[in-house]
C-alpha cells in the first residue's frame, strides 16, 4: 500500500545518498554507483531499485539485456517481429506506427517516469522486456526462473563514440577526452563496460540455453543466420516453410536501419527515457561499424584496445 511504498522510497533514497558518485559526462550533476555499475542520477538507481523488487519473470517471457547504444532498438524490432510473425499482417506491423521503444517496455525507467510498474499477472504470456542493468544486478525472480536472456553489445570503440554522439545532441556532455578518459576508468552509463560484458559473457558460458550473447558487428555481417539463431533461442525457430515464403528476409528488411530510420513515427516526435524526453530520431544515427575511426585519434583506440584486452584476458571474449 502508500505507506510501505512510500517507507521503501524513503529506506533506498537513504541506501542513494551514501553510494559512491563521481562527476559523469554530463556537465551538471554526479553519476551513482550501484552494485558496482555507474548511473546518470540518483532516480536511475531508484529505478533500478524498484524493479529488482517488483520484476517477476515468467519462464516464457524473454528479457532481452544490452550495454546502452549496442543495438537494443535494432533488437527490440526484431525480437518483437519474431515473437509476434503470427499476430501481424505485415502491412499492419505495429513496427509502422509505434516506435521499438514503445512496443518493448524498458523495465528500470518506470519508476523515473512516474508510470506504475506492469502486473505481470494480468499481461499475456509470452511479453519481450528490455533491461540495460548488469547480471549481478538483476532481480532474484530473473535468475532462479527459466526466462531467457539475449544479450546484445558491440565494439567498445564504437559504444563510446554512439553514447558520447547521442549526448552531445543535448549540448550536455563535457568534451569528448574528457568523457574517453571517464569511459576507460569504467565511469559511464551502466558501465564498466567490461564488467558488463563480462558478467553475460560468463553466465552464457555457464546457461547457453538460458542466454544468448550476441554482438551487433555479428548481426551487421550475418544478418540471416543471427535472426535464425535469435528465433530458435526464443522458442519459435522459422519453420522451412516460413523461411521459403521470405519471412526472414521481411523480418530483416522491416527492422533494418533504412527502414525503420525513415518511417515517420522513428522521425518525430519524442519519448521519454527515465526522466529526460529525447526525439525519437536519436536512436538512429549512422548505424554502422566502425564509425569509431571518424571520431578517435590512433592513440584513443588502441587505448581502449589495451584496456580490453587486459580486462578481458583469459575469457575468450574479444571485441
Ligand atoms: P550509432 O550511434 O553508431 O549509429 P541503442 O538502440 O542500443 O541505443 O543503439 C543505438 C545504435 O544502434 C546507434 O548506433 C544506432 O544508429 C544503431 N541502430 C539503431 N537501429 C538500428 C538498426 N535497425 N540497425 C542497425 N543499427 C541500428
Amino acid at each position: 500500500d502508500e505507506d510501505e511504498k512510500e517507507r521503501e522510497s524513503r529506506s533506498n533514497r537513504e541506501i542513494i545518498s551514501t553510494l559512491p558518485t563521481e562527476k559523469g559526462w554530463k556537465i551538471q550533476g554526479l553519476m551513482y554507483q550501484y552494485q558496482g555499475f555507474w548511473y546518470y542520477s540518483g532516480g536511475a538507481v531508484e529505478g533500478v531499485m524498484w524493479m529488482q523488487k517488483c520484476f517477476k519473470a515468467r519462464n516464457e517471457d524473454v528479457l532481452l539485456v544490452s550495454f546502452p547504444r549496442c543495438g537494443t532498438t535494432w533488437l527490440k524490432s526484431l525480437m518483437f517481429s519474431i515473437m509476434n510473425r503470427n499476430r501481424y499482417d505485415f502491412s499492419a506491423d505495429p513496427l509502422l506506427t509505434s516506435s521499438p521503444h514503445e512496443l518493448v517496455p524498458f523495465l528500470e525507467f518506470y519508476v523515473e517516469q512516474n508510470i506504475p510498474f506492469p502486473d505481470l499477472d494480468t499481461l499475456s504470456s509470452p511479453q519481450l522486456f528490455h533491461t540495460h542493468i548488469a547480471f549481478t544486478s538483476l532481480p532474484q525472480p530473473v535468475i532462479d526462473s527459466q526466462c531467457r536472456i539475449v544479450y546484445i553489445c558491440r565494439n567498445p570503440k564504437d559504444v563510446f563514440v554512439s553514447i558520447f554522439c547521442f549526448l552531445s545532441r543535448w549540448n550536455i556532455v563535457v568534451p569528448l577526452e574528457e568523457a574517453f578518459e571517464l569511459f576507460c576508468k569504467g565511469i559511464s552509463v551502466y558501465g564498466p563496460f567490461w564488467d558488463h560484458v563480462l558478467g553475460y559473457w560468463k553466465a552464457s558460458l555457464a546457461s547457453p540455453q538460458r542466454i544468448l550473447f550476441m554482438k551487433y558487428e555479428d548481426v551487421k555481417r550475418d544478418s540471416l543466420c543471427q535472426v535464425k539463431r535469435l528465433a530458435e533461442f526464443m522458442g519459435s525457430p522459422f519453420s522451412s516453410e516460413e523461411e521459403g515464403q521470405g519471412l526472414i528476409h521481411e523480418i530483416m528488411e522491416l527492422c533494418s536501419f533504412e527502414n525503420l530510420r525513415n518511417l515517420k513515427v522513428n522521425k518525430t516526435g519524442a519519448i521519454s527515457v527515465g526522466n529526460v524526453s529525447t526525439g525519437k530520431d536519436t536512436f538512429f544515427r549512422k548505424g554502422e561499424v566502425g564509425d569509431w575511426k571518424n571520431h578517435l585519434t590512433a592513440e584513443m583506440a588502441d587505448r581502449i584496445d589495451r584496456i580490453m584486452e587486459e580486462k578481458l584476458k583469459g575469457s575468450g571474449l574479444t571485441f
